[in-house]
């Protein structure tokens, strides 16, 4: 059978006839409905010619391309074993070119119908898609599953299985997918602490290009997603296909194009030599690998992940309150006489959380000791965490604490009680003069879990802050992410009313793996706004702006020494899960006031800034960033304009505003988050009008002129259909 799933404008079309293993025959814009004579036709008409040097049958990429098939790219699986093992040198030459078989009535299809139309007919919703795999002489059987989700997300993962006597190594177990030519442009990310998810662009040549992870976890410099796309493609334009590993351990992403086959895109874990050896019987199931086609640039990926995500999101309807955390307030200097001014400010601007972040627990002063010792420090907390938590929950706020549960400091009594707990070997490198503690360790995870436990269980905490401050190095990052996951899972079954956030020394762990068990990521540990800008501009092409921590810093930010206008952090911090990291005891009244009312602002919008479409458009100026929220009614949205630099030319071209309702009129106003600097002798006239009202055609392809900014400052606009 060929099968033909399509959703929110992606058709992915699969050919399991025959034995050989599946193919996707493609994977890009909804071709409309179809029949299975013209399924045959397309088939029948994709077969290549047979070129001079090559095999002698048309190659195919197949879904689990392997050497065995005649594909010289990069394989989909590698497995193997010991020749001298149990089912003998024969089974070990199997799999150095495996000759992998579908198993014809493994074939499983479903392809529900989603919701009528206006006309009555059913709207495609995607599918499944799943067959077996085996090569008899290798004794191993290759599961695969594709989904295609209403929302038009296409994921995939293996589940490989040892059927043969002896341990089974499995060196690679990925997803490959085909890309047309015309893709011939990518992007990915790099970055560094305290500035994530830096964009890199380049052409797609002969070759792989490929981006592993080896961080045990995703790191500052993390590929995140691998796009390839249409020549210049941008945020509302061109073609693009694009993959992400929903995983949180070591990875990789690639995309390879060469002489001799179709260009590809693939990504699975990444897993190291000789961490994953399969016992008889026993099998591996992969992380899913997620794939997004948009047919309107960058904006469409998020356009299908975003909701897709929302449908199966931890905190679906949960109102994501005002944040404030202690850490760039206090740093390690807590006390209860200390915290009291911060409570008293954070509840009079209208905080709803407030997290107390490292500092809290035995013998912790600084970050070279007591990682591991999760008991409350009776020398800084007298009566426990009851009098603070008391006087948080007394101002009307909810609590959170940090914790870094995955982690041990050599000076703790944790590593002193169990030195085999702690990860690789000792005289290995140090990082913030900590070592990560052995999840699989037998009682290790128990421990952590009784501890965690305890904490939760005897305080009216609300919230987690989940930190991951280092690299794994030593050990083995498979086994060690399954543990956490598990760990959460675990701790989460038992107090399902506590939220988790994920950090990892800023945004150093988010991915699609650990946004399935946490209710929030901390995008980075910069505060700076003018870094702040970029780095959610691209973090949200995958995770929500709800989900994405993004505080307001103090005047001078501390990671960078950068001052910045009050109103310009404030605009920044408005769009995301918002919250405040900055002494508040020591702001201005006029200061305190721009927070209230930011807060104010904050909450009447949060339905639409955590429910929207995210937009960005692809202005001319790269100094000017322009991004926005509107409703999916459209008649409700939200934009910001950014100066990040000085401006190219005198007069900014006019600010086009996309994804509106074109023929609806909207009032355009600005929302007051304080005075943004401008370098200008008279604003544009609709401006000091204080009003305008245009259609969302005239908005998206005429645009507004701007008040002329200086750097480093933003306006929000707020736009209303009538
Ligand atoms: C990491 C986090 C910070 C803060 C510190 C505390 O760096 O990313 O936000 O919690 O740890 O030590």
């Amino acid at each position: 059978m060929i099968h033909h799933l399509r959703a929110a404008g992606v058709g992915v079309i699969v050919d399991t006839r025959g034995t050989g293993v599946p193919a996707v025959l493609h994977w890009g814009p909804d071709l409309g409905a179809t029949d299975a004579a013209a399924l045959s036709a397309l088939a029948a008409a994709s077969v290549p010619a047979v070129p001079p040097s090559s095999i002698d049958v048309p190659l195919r990429l197949s879904l689990v391309p392997t050497r065995g098939e005649g594909w010289s790219g990069r394989p989909g699986v590698e497995l193997f074993r010991d020749a001298g093992g149990a089912d003998g040198a024969s089974a070990a030459r199997a799999l150095r070119a495996p000759r992998l078989e579908l198993v014809p009535e493994s074939v499983t299809v479903s392809a529900p119908a989603g919701p009528a139309d206006a006309v009555g007919a059913a709207d495609p919703a995607g599918g499944t898609v799943s067959f077996e795999l085996v090569d008899l002489d290798a004794s191993v059987a290759v599961a695969t599953r594709l989904e295609l989700t209403p929302e038009g997300v296409l994921r995939l993962r293996h589940r490989i299985e040892n059927r043969g006597r002896s341990p089974l190594g499995v060196g690679r177990a990925a997803v490959v997918l085909p890309v047309p030519a015309r893709a011939s442009e990518l992007l990915d990310f790099s970055g560094l602490w305290a500035h994530e998810r830096r964009p890199i662009r380049r052409a797609l040549e002969h070759g792989v290009h490929a981006r592993e992870g080896r961080h045990g976890r995703g790191g500052h410099d993390d590929a995140y997603l691998l796009a390839a796309g249409t020549p210049g493609f941008g945020f509302r334009t061109g073609e693009v296909w694009a993959a992400h590993v929903a995983w949180s351990g070591d990875t990789e992403l690639w995309a390879e194009r060469s002489a001799l086959g179709p260009a590809t895109l693939g990504g699975g874990e990444l897993l190291a030599p000789g961490e994953v050896a399969l016992a008889a019987g026993e099998s591996l199931e992969t992380p899913w690998t997620v794939a997004v086609y948009s047919a309107e640039g960058l904006d469409g990926l998020s356009d299908r992940l975003h909701p897709w995500i929302r449908s199966w999101s931890t905190i679906a309807g949960r109102r994501r309150p005002v944040v404030l955390n202690t850490w760039e307030a206090v740093y390690f200097d807590q006390s209860l006489a200390k915290l009291e001014p911060l409570i008293d400010a954070a509840a009079r601007v209208g905080v709803e959380r407030f997290v107390l972040d490292d500092g809290w627990f035995l013998g912790r002063r600084d970050d070279r000791r007591a990682l591991g010792d999760w008991t409350v420090d009776p020398a800084i907390w007298p009566g426990g965490l009851g009098p603070l938590i008391e006087r948080v929950r007394g101002a009307g706020m909810e609590f959170g604490l940090w914790v870094e549960p995955e982690m041990v400091s050599a000076d703790s009594e944790l590593a002193r009680a169990h030195p085999d707990w702690v990860l690789g070997r000792s005289g290995d490198p140090e990082w913030r003069f900590q070592r990560v503690l052995d999840l699989t360790a037998p009682g290790a995870a128990e421990h952590l879990f009784e501890r965690l436990d305890a904490l939760l269980a005897g305080n009216d905490i609300a919230y987690l802050k989940w930190d991951h401050n280092r690299d794994l190095l030593g050990g083995s990052a498979h086994a060690q992410t399954h543990a956490v996951y598990a760990l959460i899972d675990r701790l989460r079954a038992a107090h399902p009313g506590v939220e988790i956030e994920s950090c990892a020394s800023g945004g150093a762990r988010i991915d699609l793996g650990v946004l399935e068990r946490t209710d929030r990521v901390w995008a980075s540990d910069t505060n700076d706004p003018l870094e702040r800008q970029s780095i959610h501009r691209y973090t949200s092409l995958v995770v929500p702006p709800e989900y994405l921590g993004s505080h307001l810093g103090a005047a001078r930010a501390h990671t960078t020494g950068r001052t910045a206008e009050l109103s310009f952090r404030l605009a920044t911090a408005l769009f995301g899960s918002a919250g405040i990291e900055w002494n508040l005891a020591t702001a201005s009244e006029a200061e305190l006031a721009a927070v209230a009312a930011w807060t104010t602002q904050y909450r009447r919008l949060r339905p639409l800034l955590h429910g929207g479409r995210v937009v960005r458009a692809d202005a001319a100026d790269p100094a000017q960033l322009v991004h926005g929220v509107v409703a999916s009614d459209r008649r409700h949205a939200v934009f910001s304009v950014a100066m990040l630099a000085s401006a190219t030319t005198a007069l900014p071209p006019a600010v086009r505003m996309p994804g509106l309702d074109p023929d609806a009129d909207y009032t355009v106003r600005v929302l007051d988050l304080g005075r943004a600097r401008t370098v200008q002798d008279a604003n544009p006239a609709w401006f000091d009008a204080g009003e305008v009202r245009l259609t969302g055609r005239m908005l998206a392809e005429v645009g507004l002129p701007m008040p002329l900014l200086a750097p480093e400052n933003a306006l929000v606009f707020e736009l209303v259909a009538d």
